[in-house]
């Protein structure tokens, strides 16, 4: 029988793979430190789940609006409003989710056709690229280098240009690096997107995760809105990765697209789930707590800088992040591939992490460790690999 041949192009997630191995190693009696998964380790906070318990008790177990409940939409705009000072109109250019993936998806389905390129740096989230090929788009990654702090050079964007580019796909702050741009990069790639008539894509789901000044929206500058779309979740911000609920903010055109999209693959997402995501967006007390996971993460972050000042190593090179939760070590030194790497890390110093080249070629010789886990586990976990690459 005839399958999709357009999956032949996609390589098993890695970071899936490398779980599975994890769940066995722990099933067979090991102690895995698991720094591998990009799950915050808080819980998603008793609030939320009892606005989600009020609606189903109150009958919201049916079908609900496709586009999202009105109340929802409007929280939406209005953290959009309030975080990145970007103005959507919630009738018309937002729609809910199910989570920041299908927010991608529902994207690229109402943008791309088959045969444009898609230019998407490297290294990124896999997703990026394995959806546009799944939408029968063709990938051309543009180098992200850790020498250039993971931001593309911006001759790269212009290189990468082909007469048949429709769409630039950025992530920032970045999964794996956690690195995002200045204000000026950003406003000159709009101003590229803008003369080549290009889609700008930005998931934005790390937004509220960063630790120095704040990064910038990639739709607030004038006249971008027009071109741009913003794929954002409630998922790392709110501890809610298995709520499944995110959003779309987008040009009306692009909503209409969208909104077919999403009745035509997941209906609408569920109806308690939509009235929790709306009180996380509005309740001031659940902001504290999102301000706090923040703090949480910040002080890990400098936990592992310290340690990596402390061992002065030379096989496992830090680039401190600048948002998100994510360490991308270079261990390039050791001269093997980051797949090895981490299965022998694995093995030998019951530490699971990501191969680097899950995210890209770029990635080659990096592995990423996710520091949403326990203080103790993030520390145990980054001195162990050091000290098993400094055994090397
Ligand atoms: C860059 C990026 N975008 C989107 C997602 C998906 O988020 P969600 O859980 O909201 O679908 C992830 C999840 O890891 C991610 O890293």
């Amino acid at each position: 029988m005839n399958l999709n041949t357009q999956f032949e192009l996609i390589r098993q997630s890695a970071t899936v793979a490398m779980a599975d191995r994890i769940l066995a190693l722990k099933a067979g009696g090991r102690n895995i430190i698991g720094l591998q998964v990009g799950d915050p380790d808080y819980g998603t906070h008793p609030a939320i789940a009892e606005a989600a318990l009020k609606a189903i008790q109150s009958g919201l177990t049916h079908y609900g609006p496709s586009r999202g409940y009105p109340d929802l939409r409007e929280a939406i705009a209005a953290k959009l409003k309030r975080d990145e000072n970007v103005i959507y109109d919630p009738a018309s250019e937002i729609l809910v989710t199910h989570g920041g993936i299908h927010a991608y998806y529902t994207a690229m389905q109402s943008i791309l056709n088959p045969g444009d390129d898609v230019l998407i740096p490297d290294p990124s989230w896999a997703t990026h690229s394995n959806m546009a090929i799944m939408l029968r788009g063709n990938v051309i990654r543009v180098p992200a280098p850790a020498e250039n702090n993971f931001i593309p050079h911006f001759e790269s964007w212009e290189k990468a240009l082909t007469p048949k580019t429709r769409i630039i796909v950025l992530n920032y702050p970045s999964n794996p690096t956690g690195a995002y741009p200045t204000r000026d990069y950003l406003q000159k790639l709009q101003g590229f997107a803008k003369a080549h008539n290009l889609w700008i894509v930005s998931d934005e789901v790390y937004g509220s995760l960063y630790y120095g000044g704040k990064p910038t929206c990639a739709a607030a500058f004038e006249g971008a809105k027009e071109r741009t779309i913003l794929v954002n979740s409630l998922s790392k911000s709110y501890a809610m990765t298995g709520w499944r609920v995110g959003f779309l903010a987008a040009p009306a055109s692009v909503i209409d697209n969208a909104l077919k999209a999403g009745q035509n693959s997941i209906t609408c997402v569920a109806p308690f789930i939509q009235k929790a995501a709306a009180f996380a967006l509005t309740d001031p007390e659940i902001q504290q707590v999102t301000a706090r996971m923040r703090a949480g993460y910040a002080h890990r972050r400098e936990s592992v800088l310290r340690i990596a000042r402390e061992l002065e190593s030379d096989k496992v090179l830090v680039t401190p992040p600048q948002g998100a939760f994510y360490f991308f070590l270079d261990l390039r030194p050791l001269k093997m591939t980051s797949l090895d790497i981490c299965e022998r890390i694995l093995d030998e110093a019951g530490v699971g992490l990501v191969p680097g080249s899950a995210f890209g070629t770029q990635g080659e010789g990096f592995v990423r460790m996710c520091i949403a886990a326990s203080d103790e586990d993030v520390e145990n976990g980054f001195r162990k690999i050091v000290e098993w690459a400094e055994r090397r």
